[in-house]
């Protein structure tokens, strides 16, 4: 018999959306944090950069608003932008409160650095591994939290609604969760879900994401009727490390923030014919800046080199990326450092409303996972953690606001093992893993075309059947449900490619090259939605 739980608040995924969710609730609620492998997995611990808020007096909110809906190309909900720029300080300020150190100036200020698309410095940080410090001081304070439970090793596998039980009503009541270390299928009962799973940028076959990032909790999300928005928009970063042995390794955007300079293999500078904020516009263009000129002279690669500044700037301002790069032979001191684009991050997800509510009640979505409208055609460098703790922050403010009403969940079945067996042909999970990611990375990728996705759309669904029939058959494994939503949700991107009939911020095809005048978000919505609003 598996084990079966039962919570106030079951929040999957321990990132930065899902530990700020969960630190931010009343510690009378007891609350489930799920986590697929270790608690500090997810994007959260590599972020270098840092994070976008007004703290500087010659900034502003206005300017940081305006930043933000110019990068993202007409998409942007205003309000979505405004309530998450607002909310910067009093974010800063609690994650300073939880512990977490950034960089301070010699004049013990703190340090703010600059990235593309942002008119001021405005990106607090720390040093270049932002990421693990907070990953870090969140954790630390969840491994504290009495009222915190935290289950590691433990994959959600699909959401346990009303609908599934045979129930009247719209609710969401747990999720079966794989528990890796016993292979067995458990449940877990709450009287709110929230889904903070990161995004799905291993869709593609060169990523800057850890292992994981495989849209679990959109595809989760879809499933149990839940309608996605703008999935075509994934972001690709500019500045990968180009090496054999370098699996994913980004080079934050702040080093051309500092005055690093793009090259071409003979040296010369190119940006300038692309925007006239050169190295430091928004990464869509830098990063199809970057794909145009290596397919126009069939390079590898080019460069990034900040190599004209003091050595000692380079270390105290990136130490990890200068060790890093020394590991691999490149002394980023004295030479250029061989960069590549790679997908980074998904702009669309889950489809919320202010306080992150879904269109099921008692369901959330938070952080990367979610579409909340901040990011439209493209997301602003170092938004992207702001929104975690913004939304995190409302999400658990809204449970709490709404926990005295909502009653118990209702009793829900085991998971039903009795009709699947061992998989003997595990080979075809890892064959599909890689045609996957190669064919969206070919189709679906920087420059889109009709054909492509076409293409691509056909590759899938012949996928989807497959992997149909192997999760009706055997035993659930986390490759398998990896795939499973990574097929999920790279259907998900390529509909949503096919729907756009323009190129706007990171959707762009070779077939509609100028954008429509009308800028409009594509929703998808699933057969289970359109049935309960019938
Ligand atoms: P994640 O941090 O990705 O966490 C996801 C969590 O969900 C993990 O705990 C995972 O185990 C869990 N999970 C996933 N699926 C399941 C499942 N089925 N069951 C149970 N648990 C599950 N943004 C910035 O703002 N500034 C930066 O400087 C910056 N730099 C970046 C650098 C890199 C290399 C990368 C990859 C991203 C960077 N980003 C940056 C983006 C940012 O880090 C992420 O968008 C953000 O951390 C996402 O946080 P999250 O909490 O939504 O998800
Ligand atoms: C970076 O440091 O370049 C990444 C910042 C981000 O993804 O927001």
């Amino acid at each position: 018999m598996s084990a079966s739980f039962t919570h106030d608040v079951l929040v999957i995924g321990s990132g930065a959306a899902g530990l700020t969710t969960a630190l931010s609730l009343p510690p009378d609620l007891r609350v489930a944090v799920l986590s697929k492998t270790t608690i500090d997995s997810g994007s959260t611990q590599y972020a270098q950069g840092g994070i976008a808020a007004v703290l500087d007096s010659s900034d502003s909110e206005n300017a940081h608003v305006e930043d933000t809906l110019r990068a993202g190309a007409g998409l942007c909900h205003e309000d979505a932008v405004r309530t998450v720029v607002h909310h910067g300080r009093e974010s800063i300020e609690w994650l300073i409160d939880q512990g977490v150190e950034f960089t301070r100036s010699q004049d013990n200020h703190y340090h703010l650095t600059r990235e593309g698309g942002h008119s001021h410095r405005r990106i607090i940080h720390s040093a270049d591994a932002t990421g693990q410090a907070v990953s870090q001081v969140l954790c630390d304070r969840a491994r504290e939290a009495e009222n915190i439970e935290i289950f590691e090793n433990r994959v959600a596998v699909d959401l346990i609604t009303n609908k599934k039980l045979f129930l009247p009503g719209n609710r969401c009541a747990g999720a079966y969760v794989l528990n890796r270390e016993v292979q067995h299928v458990e449940l877990f009962r709450a009287r709110f879900v929230v889904i903070a799973t990161g995004g799905a940028s291993k869709a593609y076959l060169y990523t800057s994401n850890p292992d994981g990032a495989t849209g679990d909790g959109i595809a989760i999300a879809w499933r149990a009727g839940c309608r996605v928005g703008n999935m075509e928009f994934n972001q690709f970063h500019p500045t990968c490390l180009y090496h054999p042995h370098a699996k994913s390794f980004l080079i934050t955007e702040a080093v051309r923030g500092e005055g690093g300079k793009l090259l071409l293999p003979d040296g010369s500078r190119f940006m300038h014919r692309f925007d006239e904020r050169e190295e430091l516009a928004p990464r869509d263009i830098v990063a199809r800046a970057i794909d145009h000129e290596m397919k126009r002279l069939g390079a590898d690669c080019l460069y990034l080199d900040i190599s004209h500044k003091p050595a000692e700037f380079i270390r105290e301002h990136f130490p990890t990326i200068e060790r890093r790069c020394r590991d691999f032979g490149v002394d980023i001191t004295r030479e250029p450092i061989p960069v590549v684009p790679a997908a980074h991050y998904t702009c669309g997800g889950i489809l919320v409303d202010e306080n992150a509510c879904t269109d099921i009640n008692q369901l959330y979505a938070v952080g990367e996972a979610s579409f909340t409208g901040l990011h439209g055609a493209n997301r602003m460098a170092s938004n992207s953690l702001l929104e975690c703790v913004v939304f995190g922050r409302l999400a658990a403010k809204h449970i709490a606001a709404d926990h005295p009403h909502v009653p118990a969940p209702p009793q829900a079945r085991a998971w039903d093992e009795s009709q699947v067996r061992d998989s003997d042909e595990d080979v075809v999970i890892a064959h599909n893993w890689d045609e996957l990611r190669h064919f969206m990375w070919d189709y679906v990728g920087i420059v889109r075309t009709t054909k492509r996705l076409q293409r691509a759309k056909h590759r899938v669904d012949m996928l989807h059947s497959e992997i149909r029939e192997f999760y009706s058959n055997y035993r659930v494994t986390n490759d398998l449900l990896e795939l499973r939503n990574l097929v999920t949700v790279s259907d998900l991107i390529i509909c949503s490619a096919l729907q756009r009939q323009e190129s706007r911020g990171l959707h762009y095809t070779l077939d509609y090259a100028e954008s429509l005048p009308d800028a409009r978000d594509t929703i998808l919505v699933p057969t289970s939605y359109m049935a309960r609003s019938a």
